[in-house]
C-alpha cells in the first residue's frame, strides 16, 4: 500500500527526531512491502519565518489530504527573556493549536510505559517500579482553556488579564467514550482526573464521566482530583490503567508521567478523532537547549510513527516490529544522553535511528 504523511519538522530538534522517525518508517516499507510519500509542511517558528503565521490555511489543507501526520515539534527558546510577550495566537504554538482544532482531533492518547531495561533511568525507589508499569494518559485537545475566550484589559487603571476554560457535555462525553474504549482492550480501569471540588467544568466532567460509565459495565471507574493525582504518580504509578483527563490537566500530568518512565523523550503521543487522519507527535517540545546537537532522544517521535501505522493504517503487526526495535535496543544497552546509565553505550540522535531501523 501507499500511504502519503504530511511530515512537519518544526523547530528546534523537530527536523532531527522526525528524520529518525522516518528511517524507522521507511525500513517498515522496506520489509513489509508499503510505500511511505511524505508532503514536507512547514509550521512553528520556521513557518512564520516564511509566511509570518505558524500554519497557513492552505498547509492546513494540505494536511487534511494526506493519510496522516507526523509531527516534531514547534517552539523557540522559552529561555529567551520576554518571548512571552508574544500574544498566543502569533506564536509558534497556535499553529499546533490550529492543526488540532481544525482536524477535530480531540483525543489525545499518551502511553507512559516503564520499559524493564529503563527501570534504572526512573527516579523512582525502585520497589515503588517493580515489574514495570503501563499506563495511558487520556488528553482531551480540543476544548478547555486552551481554546477559550482570552483577553488582556485595562480595568479601572488596573490590568487584567483572563482565560477562560468551558466544556460542554458533548465534549466530554466523546472524550470519555474515547477513554472508555481504550480500557476495554487494556485492564478496563479508567481513573478520571479533574478538580470537581472548585470547577463548574470538573462537575460536569465528572457528571458526564459517570453516564458514560454505565455503558461499560465490566470498566473499574474510579474519581482522582488532580492534585491528588500529581501526587499518586510519584507515589504509586503502578496502579493507574488509563487516566481520562481534560486538556490543562493531562498536558502537565503526560509531562509528569513521562518522567517517571525515564525521560521526556520516551513519550509518545497520538491524537485522533473521528476519522483515520492522526496526528502523531511526542509529548515533549523543540527542546531548544539540545538542537542541532545530535543529543535528541528520538524515541518518543519513533514510538508516535509506530501509533500512526497502528492506528491510522492498521499495521499491527508493522507497529509492533517498530516497538520491538526500540526494546531491543534498549536491551542491547544503547543509550541517549537523557536516559544514560552506568555500563552502557552513549549514542546520538542518528546512531539511535540507526540501531532502531536496525532492528527491524
Ligand atoms: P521541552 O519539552 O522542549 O524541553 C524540556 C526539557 O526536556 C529540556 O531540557 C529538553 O532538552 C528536554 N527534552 C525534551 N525533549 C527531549 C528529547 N527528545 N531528548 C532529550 N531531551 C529532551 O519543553 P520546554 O523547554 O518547556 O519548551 C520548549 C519549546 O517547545 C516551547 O516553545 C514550547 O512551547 C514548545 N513545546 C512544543 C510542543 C509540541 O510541539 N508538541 C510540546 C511542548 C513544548
Ligand atoms: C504539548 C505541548 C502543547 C500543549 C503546547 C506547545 C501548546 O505542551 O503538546 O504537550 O500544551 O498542548
Ligand atoms: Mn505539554
Amino acid at each position: 500500500m501507499n500511504y502519503k504523511i504530511a511530515s512537519i519538522a518544526g523547530d528546534g530538534i523537530g527536523p532531527e527526531i522526525v528524520r529518525e522517525a522516518r528511517k524507522v518508517l521507511d525500513k517498515i516499507g522496506q520489509k513489509y512491502g508499503h510505500t511511505f510519500e511524505y508532503e514536507e509542511l512547514l509550521m512553528g517558528g520556521c513557518s512564520i519565518d516564511v509566511y509570518g503565521e505558524s500554519l497557513t490555511d492552505e498547509t492546513l489543507e494540505k494536511a487534511k489530504a494526506c493519510d496522516s501526520i507526523l509531527l516534531g515539534a514547534v517552539g523557540g527558546n522559552v529561555g529567551q527573556s520576554n518571548w512571552y510577550q508574544i500574544e498566543p495566537s502569533k506564536r509558534p504554538e497556535a499553529g499546533l493549536l490550529k492543526i488540532r482544532k481544525g482536524l477535530g482531533l480531540y483525543a489525545n492518547i499518551r502511553p507512559a510505559i516503564l520499559f524493564d531495561e529503563l527501570s534504572g533511568a526512573c527516579p523512582l525507589k525502585p520497589e515503588l517500579t517493580e515489574g514495570g508499569f503501563d499506563f495511558v494518559v487520556m488528553r482531551e485537545l480540543t476544548g478547555g482553556l486552551y481554546f477559550g475566550e482570552r483577553k488582556t484589559i485595562e480595568e479601572n487603571g488596573v490590568t487584567k488579564a483572563i482565560d477562560t476554560l468551558s466544556y460542554d457535555e458533548n465534549e466530554i462525553r466523546r472524550i470519555a467514550k474515547w477513554g472508555f474504549d481504550v480500557a476495554m482492550k487494556r485492564n478496563k480501569k479508567v481513573c478520571s482526573v479533574d478538580k470537581a471540588n472548585v470547577l463548574d467544568s470538573s462537575r460536569l466532567w465528572r457528571k458526564v464521566v459517570k453516564e458514560v460509565a454505565k455503558d461499560y459495565p465490566e470498566v473499574e471507574l474510579t474519581d482522582m482530583l488532580v492534585d491528588n493525582c500529581a501526587m499518586q504518580l510519584v507515589r504509586d504509578p503502578k496502579q493507574f490503567d488509563v487516566i481520562l483527563t481534560e486538556n490543562m490537566f493531562g498536558d502537565i500530568l503526560s509531562d509528569e508521567a513521562s518522567m517517571v518512565t525515564g525521560s521526556i523523550g520516551m513519550l509518545s503521543s497520538a491524537s485522533l478523532g473521528a476519522t483515520k487522519l492522526g496526528l502523531y507527535e511526542p509529548s515533549h517540545g523543540s527542546a531548544p537547549d539540545i538542537a542541532g546537537q545530535n543529543k535528541a532522544n528520538p524515541i518518543a517521535t519513533i514510538l508516535s510513527a509506530a501509533m500512526m501505522l497502528r492506528y491510522s493504517f492498521d499495521l499491527e503487526e508493522e507497529a509492533d516490529a517498530v516497538e520491538n526495535a526500540v526494546k531491543q535496543v534498549l536491551k542491547d544497552g544503547y543509550r541517549t544522553v537523557d536516559i544514560m546509565a552506568e555500563g552502557k553505550t552513549c549514542v546520538g540522535t542518528t546512531e539511535m535511528g540507526d540501531l532502531i531501523a536496525e532492528r527491524i
